[in-house]
């Protein structure tokens, strides 16, 4: 019977444990869950989401006080179009986080960066481009291109010293996603290095409609598998969403996929952003309490706790600290939602915005719970505790479960 540890996901002479865990914004993959995947020989991903913000937190930066300081004047306007990001700014945050994680690498394995192009940072193609080449600047293994068809994502980093040589990736949901890609770069002279294939139990934001449960992961890794090869294209494919258990994984190994993407099981681990408090929501989960929504204002169906604090919360709009989610023209659905709530309850402080949710202030408060589907098995993989809590896992350990379990095992830490 195989495991994972049989396979290995080759990138030209470098061989990997075929291990991917996903990114996870805001900082719920931090650089410490990344730091500790390489160590262990898989591929581990940091997230640019709200990178601003992840400095301040971790490096003690100040560049969230300074945009609130400079758009107070803007608080009250619901036209958001004048709060633009500082791209110098963006650039220093973004080495900052990179940089100092790969400095901090150790081990055979790599690190990769999550950049979601629905982060549109109201100016879209300045802001991804800064992105972009500040994570290859900084020194950065890989870029996984998500949230988006990405048709441009190659070209805006075609003038960067490293465009051929840093690992890039991108994450589709079908096969048609991946032909336009690789048709709208043909140009190029650069195919990805790797695609990871996200079916619809992820977490996060989906790439399917709210039809989601008429799809299935193994049937999309198939069909891309069978295009890439009519094409003649060698790229390897990495399977995500749902993957729960070594078994699983290689049942992905054994039928064209490369590596796996896994997120979910991390979620719970020491190392992952998530307050402890919020891990133990995620362990006493129920299938029930799981939905797929559509209260993100990027407009992707999202899955997440129905107990999530940011349901139904009608905070002001936090454009002028925050404002990731602003498209071109400054305008965000939350802010259309928020306003037509105000208009229907005039003078009233607490309102309740039900249709869309701020995401970013949301999100970096870890009060949106996105989770993946199989959230509610977590409790099968750890003991509870006298206290009633679930114990809390390390990834080394959660790691190891994928790369040596056999037989649907699933291992439970040492009490
Ligand atoms: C809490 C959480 C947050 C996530 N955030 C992101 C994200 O910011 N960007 C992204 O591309 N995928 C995100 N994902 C998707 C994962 O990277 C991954 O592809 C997927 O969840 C793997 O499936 P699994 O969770 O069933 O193992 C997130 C997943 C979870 C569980």
């Amino acid at each position: 019977m195989k495991r994972v540890d049989d396979f290995r996901l080759r990138f030209g002479k470098q061989e990997l444990v075929p291990i991917v865990i996903g990114g996870m914004g805001v900082d719920i993959s931090t650089a410490e869950l990344a730091l500790e995947v390489s160590r262990l020989g898989g591929i581990g991903h940091i997230s640019d989401a709200m990178v601003q913000d992840v400095s301040d937190r971790r490096f003690d930066t100040s560049f969230v006080k300074e945009k609130t300081r400079q758009y107070k004047y803007n608080i009250d306007n619901s036209d958001k179009s004048s709060v633009k990001f500082d791209l110098g700014q963006l650039a220093e945050a973004t080495q900052l986080h990179v940089g100092k994680t790969m400095q901090a690498k150790r081990g055979d394995g790599l690190i990769f960066i999550n950049c979601m192009e629905k982060l549109t940072m109201n100016a879209p193609r300045e802001t991804l481009r800064v992105r972009l080449h500040s994570a290859l600047d900084a020194g950065i293994d890989g870029i996984t291109l998500s949230a988006g068809l990405h048709l441009g994502s190659f070209a805006l980093m075609e003038d960067h010293p490293r465009f051929r040589d840093a690992k890039l990736g991108i994450i589709v949901s079908s096969v048609r996603a991946l032909q336009l890609f690789l048709r709208k770069n043909a140009k190029l002279n650069r195919l990805p290095d790797y695609v990871v294939v996200e079916g619809p139990l992820a977490g996060g934001h989906l790439g399917f409609g709210m039809d989601w449960a008429e799809y299935d992961l193994h049937t999309i890794v198939a069909d891309i598998s069978k295009y890439l090869e009519a094409e003649k294209l060698t790229i390897p494919l990495i399977a995500a969403g749902g993957v729960f258990t070594g078994s699983d994984a290689v049942s992905f190994l054994e039928n064209g996929a490369a590596a796996v993407q896994v997120a979910t099981r991390f979620t719970i681990t020491k190392e992952c952003g998530l307050p402890d408090k919020v891990k133990q929501e995620y362990f006493k989960a129920n299938e029930g309490d799981i939905e797929v929504n559509t209260i993100s204002p990027t407009g992707y169906p999202m899955r997440m706790l129905k107990s999530t604090p940011a349901i139904g919360s009608g905070i002001r709009p936090n454009c002028e600290s925050y404002g990731y989610l602003l498209d071109g023209n400054g305008s965000c659905a939350y802010i259309t939602a928020y306003n037509q709530e105000l208009e229907r309850n005039p003078g009233s402080k607490n309102i309740a915005v039900m249709g869309k949710t701020c995401l970013c202030t949301h999100m970096r408060n870890f009060n949106c719970w996105t989770c993946g589907h199989t959230t509610y098995r977590l409790k099968d993989t750890t003991r509870r505790l006298d206290d009633g809590n679930y114990q809390i896992l390390s990834a080394e350990h959660v790691f190891k479960d994928y790369q040596f379990s056999v037989d649907q095992q699933i291992a439970l830490p040492a009490e």
